[in-house]
C-alpha cells in the first residue's frame, strides 16, 4: 500500500470513528459496586417529619408570595451554604398575575444549585439535572403537598448530600494524575421549581409559572461564543423530574423512548438495592414497572402535565418519575387535606433518598470515591434489628 493510501485509510477511519462517536455519545453511566451500594447514607432522622433537619422545614404551607413560601426558600438556601458550600445557588425570579391575584403580580422564584468540576467554565460543562417543584397548592385549605413535592425535595437534598464529598474525591484524584479535570465537563445540579401548581383550575397559563419562566430563560442565555453549549438549556444531558414521590409502592411508568435506558439504570439501582438488603418499604412489585420493556414499546400517554413540558418542548432530554398508575391513578392523597407529614411511607421516602443517591452517583461515575469502610460494616450488621423492627411495624 502506497503513503498516499495510508493517507485516505487513516481519514476514513478518523470519519468512520467520529461517525461512531456521533451515533454513540459517550453516555457517562458506571454502576456502582455492591460494595459501594452498601455503603450509601441513608437520611435517617433528617427525614424526621417533626424534627428532621432536611424535610421538616419543607412540611409547611408555601404558595407563592406567603412568608411560609419564603421561609421554605431560605432553607433550601441554608442548606446549600451550610452543608454543600462548594454549590453555585442561583435564583431565577418571575412574576406574573395568577386568576386569583386581581390583577396583581405574584412574584415566582426558582431555586437552583449548581456543582461543576474545579475550574470548568460554565458553558463547558454538561450535566445531569434532578428537579421537583417546591410551591404548595392554595387549596384546599392548609394544604401541605407532603409527596407533591416536599418529599422528593427532601428526597433530592440527601442524595447531593451523600455524593458530594465522592465528587470532591473523584476531582481530586483526576487532578492528582495530571488528568485535566476539564477533559470530563460532567456537573450536577438541582432545581427546585416554584408555581407549579394552579391558583384555580388547571390551564395553559394558570401552572407550570416557575418551569414555563425558567426554560424562556434558559434557552435565551447565551454561553459565551465557542463555548460546547450555546445555553443553559442545551447544558442539560437529563433532566430528572421527581414528583408525586413518598407514598408506599410507587408506579414509575416510562415514558420516553430516548430516555428509556436511564429509566432502566434506576430499574437496576433499586432491584440491586433491594435485594442486597438495603430498602426498607416492602415491595410485592418493582416500582420501575416498565423496566422489562424495550424502548420501543414505551408510548409517551398523551403525556402527564407537568414541569417538563416547557423543557420538553425545547427538546431537553427528560426523565419523568411520578407515581401514576394506569388502573388507580395518582395516589389516593393527592390534592388531599390527607396529602401531609403524616400520610408519607417514611420507609418508602427514605429508600427513594437511596435510590436517587445511587442514580447519581452511577451517572457521575463516582464508584471508588465512597468511603465505604466504616459504613458498611455498620450497615452490614442492621439487618435482623431492621427485619424485627419492620414485624413490629406490620403489627
Ligand atoms: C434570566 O433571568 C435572570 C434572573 O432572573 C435575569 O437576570 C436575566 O435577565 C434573564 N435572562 C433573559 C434572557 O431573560
Ligand atoms: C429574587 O427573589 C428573591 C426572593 O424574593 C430575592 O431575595 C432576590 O434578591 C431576587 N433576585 C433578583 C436577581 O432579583
Ligand atoms: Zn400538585
Amino acid at each position: 500500500m502506497s503513503p498516499a493510501y495510508h493517507g485516505l485509510w487513516g481519514h476514513l477511519l478518523i470519519v468512520w470513528i467520529s461517525v461512531l462517536a456521533f451515533l454513540f455519545p459517550a453516555e457517562a453511566y458506571e454502576p456502582l459496586s455492591d460494595e459501594t451500594l452498601k455503603s450509601l447514607p441513608r437520611a435517617s432522622e433528617d427525614y424526621d417529619i417533626h424534627s428532621g433537619a432536611i424535610l421538616a422545614p419543607i412540611l409547611q404551607t408555601r404558595v407563592p408570595g406567603t412568608p411560609g413560601h419564603e421561609v421554605v426558600l431560605e432553607h433550601f438556601a441554608n442548606f446549600f451554604q451550610t452543608t454543600l458550600p462548594k454549590w453555585q445557588i442561583e435564583l431565577q425570579n418571575s412574576t406574573s398575575t395568577t386568576p386569583v391575584s386581581k390583577g396583581k403580580e405574584v412574584p415566582f422564584v426558582n431555586f437552583i444549585a449548581t456543582r461543576d468540576p474545579p475550574g470548568a467554565p460554565a458553558g463547558d460543562v454538561g450535566r445531569l439535572t434532578l428537579v421537583a417543584h417546591y410551591d404548595s397548592k392554595l387549596e384546599p385549605e392548609g394544604f401541605i403537598g407532603a409527596i407533591d413535592s416536599a418529599a422528593p425535595c427532601a428526597v433530592i437534598m440527601h442524595a447531593m448530600r451523600s455524593i458530594d464529598a465522592a465528587l470532591d474525591k473523584k476531582w481530586a484524584a483526576m487532578e492528582a494524575q495530571g488528568i485535566d479535570p476539564l477533559d470530563e465537563r460532567h456537573g450536577i445540579q438541582i432545581i427546585f421549581l416554584d408555581g407549579e401548581e394552579a391558583f384555580d383550575h388547571w390551564t395553559a397559563t394558570d401552572s407550570l409559572y416557575g418551569a414555563r419562566a425558567l426554560a424562556s430563560n434558559w434557552s435565551a442565555e447565551m454561553y459565551p461564543a465557542m463555548s460546547t453549549f450555546k445555553t443553559p438549556l442545551s447544558s442539560i444531558e437529563l433532566f430528572v423530574l421527581l414528583d408525586l414521590l413518598g407514598s408506599k409502592s410507587p408506579y414509575i411508568q416510562s415514558y420516553y423512548p430516548t430516555t428509556h435506558w436511564a429509566y432502566q439504570s434506576l430499574g437496576t439501582a433499586e432491584k440491586r438495592l433491594r435485594s442486597l438488603g438495603q430498602l426498607k418499604s416492602s415491595a410485592k412489585r418493582d416500582w420501575f414497572i416498565d423496566a422489562h420493556k424495550d424502548s420501543h414499546d414505551v408510548a409517551p400517554l398523551g403525556g402527564i402535565q407537568d414541569d417538563h413540558l416547557p423543557f420538553l418542548a425545547r427538546g431537553v432530554e427528560v426523565l419523568h418519575l411520578i407515581d401514576f398508575s394506569p388502573f388507580k391513578g395518582f395516589p389516593p392523597v393527592w390534592h388531599t387535606p390527607d396529602d401531609d407529614a403524616g400520610h408519607l411511607d417514611m420507609p418508602t421516602v427514605e429508600d427513594w433518598g437511596l435510590v436517587i443517591t445511587a442514580f447519581a452517583a452511577e451517572w457521575m461515575e463516582l464508584e471508588g470515591y465512597f468511603d465505604v469502610s466504616e459504613q458498611a460494616s455498620r450497615r452490614n450488621e442492621s439487618p435482623e434489628a431492621e427485619a424485627i423492627l419492620d414485624k413490629k411495624t406490620e403489627l
